[in-house]
């Protein structure tokens, strides 16, 4: 792979079938003309051809009228626990799912000072030689490690390729990755990276906590779905043990930005995502017709729901199509945790959401067997749902 970056020889404008077109791209100097799988359609960028359509919704954002919801989650963490603010922050975080999928918080627990060491490793990182980034792989190299990624082609989101390179792993764990790098596992940039996932996933926790209160559910049925199963029985089942991962991504910005994406309209697979982004800005949630920025707030995570919590949930909570569009001067990187049940889990409906107004909208699934549909179909937007829609609610 490495040995195509180096040869100047090859065509600029032909498609390559490396995993570091990008970094081939910007080694060569001012890029003047993308390569076509680069390339996104108007149309493609925009995806608005499916669901939800709300016109009042619409008019509400353009009027300014709504805004995306930032909530100050400090009455969740406070020992003394006051009841009324509680409730009122369960309710701000329960009305945010239902109404947007989406909503920053604040006051979070997670110190300033780590999350921005977090973004300013990952940009150490991407800015290493790609040659040496490839080496971001564990030891066998299996596809469900993940690893760096310079290329997403393959995945499920989209057929064009979003500009962009990644580098995830399951889990918190960082150190294993890094080894493959760096001999002694670079603890400079693993220890807080490792102790940052472990904080956004507690902050996950009482997020799903408060969400599962807010729908008068025991919060443990959705702990018990991302839990870590003990160790004998995950290899026994051939399972990886923890489903939840954590994915650093960079934007590199690209004169021609406006004719690419770096991450095509979306909706995310798994319960809850815990994202951080820079101050450079390009994230956008998709609201009726419109796509709205998201204002860079130092400090703040961003949460969005995903087709797992939307469907367990009965639809209760909506998961919500996201895109990042590119910049034409700034690099982006943001660091995002996905909580994700275990691919043996059934994702089914507590019967407190099923009444005869609330009719059971999809039909018991295994994380796994969703995702295996969604990788065969290369689904956009949010359709993905579609194979587990039970056929009275197919309207
Ligand atoms: C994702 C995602 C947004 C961002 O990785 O699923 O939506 O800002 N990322 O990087
Ligand atoms: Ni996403």
């Amino acid at each position: 792979m490495a040995a195509a970056v180096e040869t100047s020889a090859r065509p600029l404008l032909k498609d390559h079938d490396n995993v570091a077109t990008i970094q081939y791209l910007l080694q060569k100097g001012t890029i003047t003309q993308l390569p076509q799988s680069f390339v996104w359609s108007e149309k493609m960028k925009h995806n608005m051809s499916t669901t939800n359509v709300r016109a009042q919704e619409s008019a509400d954002v353009c009027s300014g009228k709504l805004s995306l919801p930032v909530i100050d989650i400090s009455a969740l963490r406070d020992a003394a626990k006051d009841p009324a603010s509680v409730q009122k922050v369960e309710r701000e975080i329960g009305d945010a799912s239902r109404n947007w999928g989406f909503f920053q918080v604040v006051n979070h627990g997670v110190p300033e000072e780590l999350m921005k060491e977090v973004l300013l490793q990952g940009m150490q990182f991407f800015s290493l030689p790609v040659e040496m980034k490839e080496k971001a792989v564990f030891e066998n190299g299996t596809v469900s490690q993940l690893g760096y990624n310079g290329r997403m082609k393959g995945n499920n989101f989209e057929t064009n390729t979003p500009w962009t390179e990644t580098l995830s792993a399951r889990g918190t764990e960082v150190e294993p990755l890094a080894r493959g790098v760096w001999p002694e596992g670079n603890p400079s940039m693993s220890k807080p990276m490792e102790e940052y996932w472990r904080m956004v996933d507690k902050v996950g926790h009482v997020i799903i906590e408060a969400l599962s209160h807010h729908l008068g559910v025991e919060p443990s049925i959705l702990k018990t779905m991302l839990k870590d199963p003990d160790h004998d029985a995950a290899e026994s089942l051939d399972l990886p043990r923890y489903n939840s991962a954590w994915r650093l991504c960079n934007y590199p910005s690209c004169p021609l930005a406006d004719q690419t994406i770096g991450l095509g309209p979306h909706a995310d697979p798994n319960l809850l995502t815990l994202l951080q982004q820079d101050e450079v800005g390009g994230l956008q949630v998709r609201k009726g017709e419109n796509w709205i920025d998201v204002a860079p707030m130092p400090g703040a995570l961003c949460i969005n729901v995903g087709d797992s919590l939307q469907a367990w949930s009965n639809n209760s909570f909506s998961s919500v199509e996201h895109r990042v569009r590119v910049s034409e001067k700034s690099n982006r990187v943001s660091a995002a945790y996905f909580m994700a049940a275990r691919r043996d889990q059934v994702i089914e409906a507590p019967p407190q959401l099923i009444d005869d107004e609330h009719p059971q909208l999809y039909r018991p699934f295994s994380y796994g067997e969703y995702l295996t549909s969604i990788f065969k179909k290369r689904l956009i937007g949010k359709s993905a749902l579609d194979f587990a829609r039970k056929p009275a609610s197919a309207a």
